[in-house]
């Protein structure tokens, strides 16, 4: 249970990237801030703010969620992974590499938000359909790609396609 720190503030202990962080996070504050503002993970990026964009994506417990509206004091005991954390150290995952090699990567800014919900859809479900992967891309906003590369590079990934 999280301990109140006081009436303003909520003592959180959260997984972010398989290292363990005991915050104070304000009442209002949400999940993005505290990446972005106080661990220094600048991968989800905020856009809209108001969770119909996909830019600030993260998983939780291993599930996509919209960071810029999920009030941090709710991470209590939960796991929280960014795009931070899918690659090793010196190796990308297969899903990166893919996007690599398809240039699903333009100007960039929805790209940590596609990489977390793709992440998710393979983890789910192995060999995903081209419609599994529109779908999962749903409220995922990239302004560049027209997304067709996006769903080559997952299509890939997953074994389906072949390159
Ligand atoms: S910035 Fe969070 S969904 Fe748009
Ligand atoms: S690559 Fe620019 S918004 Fe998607």
């Amino acid at each position: 249970m999280p301990g109140t720190a006081d009436e303003q503030s909520v003592s959180v202990r959260v997984m972010v990237n398989d290292r363990a962080h005991q915050l104070d996070v304000d009442a209002g504050e949400v999940l993005l801030g505290t990446l972005r503002d106080r661990l220094g993970l600048t991968g989800p990026k905020e856009a809209c703010g108001e969770g119909e964009c996909g830019a600030c994506t993260v998983l939780v417990d291993g599930g996509p969620v919209a960071s810029c509206i999920l009030a941090a004091g709710s991470t209590n005991g939960r796991v929280v992974r960014t795009v931070e954390g899918l690659a090793g150290t010196d190796e990308l995952t297969t899903l990166q590499q893919a996007f690599v090699r398809h240039a699903a990567v333009q100007c960039g800014y929805c790209t940590p938000g596609v990489l977390m919900v793709l992440t998710a859809l393979l983890d789910d479900v192995p060999e995903p359909t081209e419609t599994d992967v529109r779908r999962a891309l749903a409220g995922n906003i990239c302004r560049c790609t027209g997304y067709q590369q996006i769903v080559e590079a997952a299509l890939e990934a997953a074994g389906t396609v072949q390159s």
